[in-house]
């Protein structure tokens, strides 16, 4: 498997706070069937979570990578972002301050959990123009995908791929995310499914039962596309459907 979505990078947000965390995490993952992570720190948030790239992002990637090797954990690691919408975001993706995942065509992107749909859609549409294809972070946790059964659709139809959460999907975000996420999965509408890790403790890279639930909801064949199939061709910048 490989997991587009995961705040392994130690230092940058809330999710690892250090390389022994970042290490626990690696293991974890590893010992779940996770072949290969990109790594994506909260970026472009507001008076919160900048995180452009800079110096401090790629010698953290080094050492993490470095570690990873050195302690011969069965893991590979590639550069990206988890980028907050905004309306000027598409400058700094060209000029990679903001990073796609694995360098691809593809953004990971997410939204104020309260935005409206009208705001996300004119922000996606920028990134469609320029011919990105972006990937929408845990849809199922944002008020309006769940106050509306037609957006996630809407947003498949824009040219957009989804991403649902492993915690989504074990009940730990809400009813709302759990229905969403299981519709998203049973009538087949999803594209992925990521740990959207923040910890070796709670919300961990662990993807084995992820792959199960999937498997529960609807096939064995469904959970290998959303879990390494279609994630392997974000790392090779192959188009996806
Ligand atoms: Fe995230």
């Amino acid at each position: 498997m490989v997991d587009i979505h995961c705040h392994i990078l130690p230092g940058f947000d809330d999710g690892a706070d250090n390389i022994e965390e970042s290490l626990r995490m690696a293991r974890i993952a590893a010992g779940g069937g996770t072949k290969a992570i990109i790594v994506t720190p909260h970026s472009n948030i507001p008076d919160s979570y900048q995180n452009y790239l800079d110096k401090f992002y790629v010698d953290t990637f080094k050492e993490l990578k470095a570690k990873i090797k050195e302690q011969k954990i069965p893991l590979e690691i590639y550069p990206g972002h988890e980028i907050f919408a905004t309306d000027d975001i598409i400058e700094p993706i060209k000029r990679k301050r903001l990073l796609t995942l694995c360098g691809s065509d593809y953004p990971l992107v997410e939204f104020g959990f309260r935005e409206r749909s009208e705001s996300v859609y004119q922000k996606l549409q920028i990134l469609v123009a320029e011919g990105l294809t972006p990937i929408i972070a845990h849809p199922e946790r944002y008020a309006f995908v769940f106050e509306n059964g037609s957006a996630p659709l809407i947003l498949k139809k824009m040219g957009c791929l989804l991403q649902v959460n492993k915690g989504s999907l074990k009940n730990k975000f809400g009813s709302n995310a759990y229905d969403v996420s299981q519709a998203l999965i049973r009538r087949e509408v999803a594209d992925f499914v990521a740990s959207d890790a923040h910890s070796p403790y709670m919300r961990t890279p662990y993807l084995a039962d992820a792959h199960e639930i999937v498997c529960e909801l609807h096939s064995e064949q469904y959970a290998d596309l959303l879990l390494s199939i279609n994630p392997r061709k974000i790392l090779k910048n192959e188009k996806i459907k």
